[in-house]
């Protein structure tokens, strides 16, 4: 922690243009923000991410932990891509033409789905445009790569940075996701320190 802080010091030092300098930088390039992802709309405003209301409210934990459900089979991209994605609604009509149709929530489902809309599912995680993010990476090193990790483990591997998923009945931020978070794992695990990797 403390040869975390000194390194963190020293690189903010040799930019010591200061970091409103570096910012502008960083705002002058295309970021990897929420705009990318399929199926979800942005958060209004500077959202910090905790409750945040869903036009359903979707149950991960009857998913992912009752039913079993493996988080890729919807979460489609994390293992090839920056993004992971929400699934689009014919995924969930997949089931849900002949499962719980007579339930409030999926009634709801079904209108989006008759009416060819999907429901507007809001960000609930969304780091700054000028951090430079991927999934890809992280899932091949501590899953795809991680001799003795099974695949039916994935959960563990999304909870490192979004927490115990498939016990929420609705998605939440539980971890912080600031540069310091990110820093310490990539300290511990051989994951890049180079400013640049980050803030490219
Ligand atoms: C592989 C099958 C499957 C898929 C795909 C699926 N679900 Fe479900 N879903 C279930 C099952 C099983 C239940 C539990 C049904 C029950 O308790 O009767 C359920 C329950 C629900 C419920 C709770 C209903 C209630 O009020 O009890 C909601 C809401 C829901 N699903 C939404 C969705 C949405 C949105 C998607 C797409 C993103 C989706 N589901 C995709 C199988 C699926
Ligand atoms: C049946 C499909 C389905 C499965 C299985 C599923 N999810 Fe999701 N997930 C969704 C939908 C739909 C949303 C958007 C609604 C929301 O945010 O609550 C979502 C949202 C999320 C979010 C918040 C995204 C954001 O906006 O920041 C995270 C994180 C997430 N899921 C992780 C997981 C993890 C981890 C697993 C496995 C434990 C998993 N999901 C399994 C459908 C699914
Ligand atoms: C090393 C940290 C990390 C891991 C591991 C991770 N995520 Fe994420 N996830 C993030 C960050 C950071 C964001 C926000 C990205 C952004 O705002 O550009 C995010 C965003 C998301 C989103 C919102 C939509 C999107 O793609 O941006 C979903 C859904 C999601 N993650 C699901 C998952 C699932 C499922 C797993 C496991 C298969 C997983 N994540 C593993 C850090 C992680
Ligand atoms: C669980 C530990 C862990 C966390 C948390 C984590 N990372 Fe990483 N990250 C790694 C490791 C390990 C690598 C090196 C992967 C490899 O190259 O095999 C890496 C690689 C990367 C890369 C390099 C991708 C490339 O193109 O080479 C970027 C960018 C990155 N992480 C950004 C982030 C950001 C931003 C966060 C915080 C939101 C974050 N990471 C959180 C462990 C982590
Ligand atoms: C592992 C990824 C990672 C690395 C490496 C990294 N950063 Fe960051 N940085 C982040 C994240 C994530 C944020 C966004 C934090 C937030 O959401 O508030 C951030 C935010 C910033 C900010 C915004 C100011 C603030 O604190 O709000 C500056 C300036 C910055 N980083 C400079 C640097 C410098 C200089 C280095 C090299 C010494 C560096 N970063 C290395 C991930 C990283």
């Amino acid at each position: 922690m403390k040869r975390y802080s000194n390194r963190l010091y020293e690189g903010l030092k040799r930019i010591s243009l200061g970091s409103a300098a570096l910012l502008v930088v960083f705002a002058a390039v295309p970021g990897t923000g929420w705009a990318e992802v399929p199926n979800a709309v942005a958060p209004k405003g500077a959202h910090a991410g905790d409750d945040v209301p869903q036009p359903i409210e979707f149950p991960h934990d009857v998913h992912a932990k009752i039913n079993q459900i493996n988080c890729m089979y919807c979460h489609t991209y994390a293992r090839r891509s920056k993004v992971a994605g929400i699934p689009p609604t014919s995924k969930c009509m997949g089931c849900h033409t002949i499962i719980a149709t007579d339930k409030e929530r999926i009634k709801k489902l079904t209108e989006y789905w008759e009416s060819n809309q999907s429901p507007p599912w809001k960000k609930v995680h969304d780091v700054p445009d000028y951090v430079h993010f991927t999934h890809e990476k992280h899932l091949d090193r501590f899953l795809f790569s991680n001799e003795g990790m099974d695949v039916e483990r994935v959960s563990e591997v999304c909870a490192f940075c979004h927490g115990e998923v498939k016990e929420m009945t609705v998605a939440k931020k539980v971890k912080s996701l600031n540069m310091g978070f990110c820093r310490r794992c990539h300290e511990a695990n051989d994951g890049p320190s180079d400013c640049w990797k980050c803030h490219k």
